[in-house]
């Protein structure tokens, strides 16, 4: 039986893989989230050295690897690569993004899957789904975050796909519009989340199945410690946050301390700029 065709690259010696769209043009000229404000320009320098700074970690680190995808011209949320999408094993579920200004990337990121032999598949219109920003595997359970963003009935037809049950967790706080900027699974038992991000029974739902909850204090999830990434035993995650990196060091993990100022302006970190693949 086939089963991958000969463009997925299933390789061993790079079973953790991520993808990523340089930032060449990325500047805020909308505003679609509260962190956005068309006033406070992009260093573009600036970001294109922080972007750099991930990719090459990533590139660099053991077991990983980072694969691209052409930045277009006029697309500049498209570096957030997060959002274009959902992959488990051979399957992409596309987003369908709730605003306009992001809907152009849809064909983008659709194609580049398509093209290295992923199965691809939408969510049934109207609903949006915004991909990783609002669902994530924790091992084998599926969270995803709705209200700002995500439709609760997108995630039913994504957890369809994926032959799974679901945790749906409704968001209650604009400036944690996505679910990776208030909750970031790190293994099978610990996650870190800001509570106050989400509704008192998304609250009581992470409570009772996480088992090693990493609370994060408003000031550092206002500094998005939630939106890290997490692979083995290595995280990397924005600057700033002292408590919530030291909770990790405490359990084991080593984590890496980022500059993301820039993507900040656009509400995005370090989470927001991959997509695990
Ligand atoms: N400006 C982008 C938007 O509002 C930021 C996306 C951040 N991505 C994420 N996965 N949270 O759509």
């Amino acid at each position: 039986m086939k089963r991958f065709s000969k463009n997925l690259d299933t390789s061993r010696s790079h079973p953790i893989r991520f993808l990523m769209c340089p930032p060449d043009y990325f500047e805020v000229v909308y505003e679609i989230n509260p962190w956005m404000c068309v006033e406070r320009k992009v260093d573009q320098l600036k970001a294109s050295c922080q972007w750099k700074a991930l990719y090459e970690f990533l590139s660099a680190a053991e077991g990983v690897k980072v694969d691209l995808i052409d930045p277009v011209a006029k697309l500049p949320d498209m570096v957030f690569t997060a959002n274009a999408g959902l992959v488990h094993k051979r399957l992409f579920i596309r987003s369908q993004f709730r605003y306009g200004e992001r809907k152009g990337e849809e064909p983008y990121f659709e194609k580049w899957f398509r093209r290295k032999g992923y199965i691809t598949k939408t969510v049934p219109q109207p609903f949006v789904f915004e991909g990783e920003g609002d669902a994530l595997l924790m091992n084998e359970e599926l969270y995803t975050g709705f209200h700002f963003r995500s439709d609760v009935e997108a995630h039913d037809a994504v957890a369809g796909y994926l032959k799974k049950s679901y945790f749906a967790l409704e968001l209650q706080d604009r400036r944690f519009y996505h679910l990776d900027t208030c909750f970031a699974p790190v293994s099978s038992d610990t996650a870190v989340f800001y509570p106050e991000a989400f509704a008192p029974y998304a609250q009581l739902t992470l409570f009772e199945t996480v088992k090693d909850p990493v609370e994060v204090p408003q000031q550092e999830a206002l500094r998005f410690a939630c939106n890290l990434i997490a692979f083995e035993k290595q995280i990397i995650m924005p600057q700033g946050c002292p408590q919530t990196a030291s909770a990790l060091t405490d359990r084991g993990y080593e984590v890496h301390q980022l500059d993301f100022s820039e993507f900040m302006k656009a509400g995005g970190a370090a989470k927001c700029l991959v997509l695990k693949i």
